[in-house]
C-alpha cells in the first residue's frame, strides 16, 4: 500500500540521517575519514547507559560501566587521530536529582577511570581538564581530578574536557557576574562587554567551540550542554547508545557525517 510504502521510505531516510555510514567496517570508516578535515573540538553528551542496561536485562549500575569503557575507548581514538579538544558531559547540575547510590556509583567510576587510566593518558600527552562547579564534588573524586590535571597539565596532546557539575545557564550566569563585579570595581566599562569579551569570562575561554556534537541514545536535545559555545555547531545524533560506541564505528560515523556537512555561519 502506498500508505505503508511512505512510511517505509520516511523510516529509511531516517535510519540513513542517523547512521550514515554505519554498515561499514572500522578500517573501511576509517579510509573514508579525511586527516586533514577534522573536527578541532568535538562534545559528546554520554547518553543511554540506563537504556542499554535495560535493554540487556542489567542493572543501571553496568550502563555505566559499559559507558565508562567507551569513553576509553572514544578518547584513545580521539587522541590517535589528532583532534585538538574534546569535550564529555559526565555529569550535569541537574544529575543530582538522581537516587544517590547511582551519583555513587558515578563518582566512583570516574576516580575508578583515572586510576586506571592516568597513565596512559599521560603518554599519549593528553592534557586533563574539567568545567563545572568542582569544588561540590565528593574530596576524593576532587583530588583525583587535581593529581591527574597536575600531571597532565603542559602535555600538548588532545585537551580531554570533562564536564562535571556542569551546567550550561550555570556557566553564563558565572560569566555574567564575573563580569558584573569587574564592572562594578572600575575595571572594566560596561560598554566593552562584547560577545568577545564574554567568551573570555567562560569556563572554555582558552577553547575553541565545538564544532561538532554528538549525541547517542536518538534524543534531540541539548541538555544544558554548553548553551553558549554550540551556536554554530553541527548537532550528530545516532539511536545507538552510548555504550555502543565502545566499537568505534558510530565516532567514526560521526566524523564522516561532520565533513560532508556544509557550514556556513549564518552566511550564503
Ligand atoms: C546519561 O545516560 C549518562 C550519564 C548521566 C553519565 C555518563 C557517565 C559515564 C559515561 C560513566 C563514566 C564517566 C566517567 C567520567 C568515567 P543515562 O544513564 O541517563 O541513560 P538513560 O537516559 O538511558 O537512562
Amino acid at each position: 500500500m502506498p500508505g505503508e510504502r511512505g512510511e517505509a521510505l520516511i523510516k529509511e531516510a531516517i535510519s540513513k540521517a542517523f547512521q550514515g555510514n554505519r554498515r561499514l567496517s572500522v578500517l573501511q570508516l576509517r579510509k573514508k575519514l579525511i586527516k586533514a578535515q577534522l573536527p578541532r573540538h568535538v562534545a559528546i553528551i554520554m547518553d543511554g547507559n540506563g537504556r542499554w542496561a535495560q535493554a540487556k536485562g542489567l542493572p543501571r549500575v553496568l550502563g555505566h560501566r559499559a559507558g565508562m569503557e567507551s569513553l576509553r575507548e572514544i578518547v584513545k581514538l580521539s587522541s590517535e587521530l589528532g583532534i585538538r579538544v574534546l569535550t564529555v558531559y559526565a555529569f550535569s547540575t541537574e544529575n543530582w536529582k538522581r537516587p544517590q547510590e547511582e551519583i555513587n556509583v558515578l563518582m566512583n567510576l570516574l576516580c575508578e577511570y583515572i586510576q586506571k587510566e592516568l597513565d596512559e593518558l599521560h603518554r599519549q600527552r593528553v592534557c586533563i581538564r574539567t568545567i563545572g562547579h568542582i569544588e561540590e564534588l565528593p574530596s576524593k573524586v576532587r583530588s583525583e581530578l587535581l593529581r591527574s590535571q597536575k600531571l597532565t597539565a603542559d602535555n600538548d596532546g588532545l585537551i580531554f574536557n570533562i564536564a562535571l557539575n556542569y551546567g550550561g545557564r550555570l556557566e553564563i550566569v558565572d560569566a555574567a557576574r564575573s563580569l558584573a563585579v569587574e564592572a562594578k570595581s572600575g575595571a572594566i566599562d560596561p560598554a566593552m562587554i562584547d560577545e568577545a569579551l564574554f567568551g573570555q569570562r567562560l569556563y572554555t575561554a582558552d577553547l575553541p567551540d565545538p564544532d561538532l556534537l554528538i549525541r547517542p541514545a536518538g534524543e534531540l536535545r541539548v541538555s544544558n550542554f554548553l548553551l553558549w559555545q554550540i551556536a554554530y555547531t553541527e548537532f550528530w545524533s545516532t539511536p545507538a547508545y552510548w555504550p555502543d560506541f565502545q566499537d568505534h564505528t558510530h565516532f567514526l560515523s560521526a566524523l564522516i557525517a561532520f565533513q560532508k556537512r556544509e557550514r556556513r555561519f549564518g552566511g550564503l
